[in-house]
Parts: C-alpha cells; sequence; structure tokens
C-alpha cells in the first residue's frame, strides 16, 4: 500500500526488517511491551510495516489471543504499534493499524482488540472503549508480567474493541 500524498509506504515485514521493528519498539519503553528479537522473528508475519527514505519509521503487529475448545468468541490482539517520532502526525499510525486490520479480518474474528494510552487515536478508527474486565484473555496473556503495575485493574491503560460482523 502506498501512501503518494505522505511518500510512504505500508508492506507485510520480511525478515530483513526484524532488527529495525526491535529498535522501534524498543524506542517506546513506557508505552510498550519490550519484544525479544526472537519473539519478533518468529511472528514476523505478523508485523506489518511503514517505510519511507527507505527506512523503517513505523509498525504494527497483531496476535491471536487464546480460546478454550472451538473458537466461540475468536479474538486478536492489536500490539506493538509505533510510529517513529520524526514521523509522527502524518497519517502512518492510521494507516498501520488499518493495514492490520485487514489482515487480521481475513481469519475471521469476533473483535479486534487493543489496550492502549490512546483510546481516542482507536475511537477515531471505530473501536469503541469497552470494560477490561471483558478481556481476561488478554489479561492473562499481556499483563502476567508486568512489573509496572500490580494489577491490570490499577493500569491506567485503556481496552478498546472493534466488532466484526460476521
Ligand atoms: C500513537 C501513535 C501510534 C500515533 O501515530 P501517528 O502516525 O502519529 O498517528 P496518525 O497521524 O495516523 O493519527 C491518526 C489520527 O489519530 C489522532 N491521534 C494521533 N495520536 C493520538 C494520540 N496520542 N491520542 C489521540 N489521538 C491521536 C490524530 O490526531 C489523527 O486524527 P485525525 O484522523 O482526526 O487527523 C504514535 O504517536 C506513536 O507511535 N506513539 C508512541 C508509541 C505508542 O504510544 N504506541 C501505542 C499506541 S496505542
Amino acid at each position: 500500500m502506498t501512501n503518494k500524498d505522505n511518500n510512504f509506504i505500508v508492506r507485510s515485514a520480511g525478515f530483513e526488517d526484524a532488527e529495525a521493528i526491535f529498535e522501534l519498539i524498543k524506542s517506546y519503553p513506557e508505552e510498550l511491551i519490550a519484544r525479544p528479537m526472537s519473539d519478533i522473528v518468529e511472528n514476523i508475519d505478523r508485523f506489518v510495516i511503514c517505510i519511507t527514505d527507505s527506512k523503517v519509521v513505523g509498525t504494527v503487529s497483531w496476535q491471536i489471543l487464546p480460546e478454550i475448545g472451538a473458537p466461540k468468541q475468536p479474538s486478536v490482539e492489536i500490539k506493538s504499534l509505533a510510529v517513529h517520532k520524526d514521523h509522527q502526525s502524518s497519517g502512518i499510525g492510521k494507516t498501520l493499524v488499518n493495514a492490520a486490520i485487514d489482515h487480521i479480518k481475513t481469519l475471521h474474528p469476533a473483535q479486534i482488540i487493543a489496550l492502549t494510552f490512546h483510546p481516542e487515536f482507536y475511537t477515531k478508527l471505530g473501536f469503541e472503549v469497552i470494560p477490561k474486565e471483558t478481556l481476561i484473555h488478554k489479561i492473562y496473556m499481556g499483563c502476567k508480567n508486568c512489573s509496572k503495575y500490580d494489577s491490570p485493574f490499577t493500569c491506567p491503560e485503556v481496552a478498546v474493541a472493534m466488532k466484526i460482523q460476521k
């Protein structure tokens, strides 16, 4: 996908992008959970990146949340969204999330979710704020190793979801 107005390209990541993705996520330690290089490489098919002037300036990823038995409410989380400081406010974040949504929709999930410090960014894209308590899977997967907050319910991150019509 190319945005001609802003001169950037959004495409699926390849192995050659792993180092740049690693550095970009690491540059936001307050906002994002760091991801080891091995995790990025093993999940490289779940990353989309934005390139401008041959440099990776944005990335986003997604993860399927676990279900017990046959999937009743399959949910996919958008995570590791980062746009380089010098390239923010140019529509890159929005384009990356929309590209991730397009990929995720091919799986026919019931919903796409995110935990975010910037809920307005997501509500502008069609997500709605939901109670965190409805995301027990996510809390188990992502929050159990958090050392910043004693409980997901004291963490200021907000849960948002986009329901997908069947
Ligand atoms: C949050 C982030 C991804 C936004 O990326 P971006 O490329 O600057 O955002 P865009 O230019 O695509 O903005 C799209 C829309 O969201 C709005 N927006 C952008 N950042 C926002 C924020 N922090 N809070 C609320 N709204 C925001 C913009 O005003 C714009 O609105 P418009 O469509 O009405 O003009 C980027 O600031 C970032 O990487 N932050 C640090 C890492 C981080 O916080 N990651 C988690 C994000 S949930």
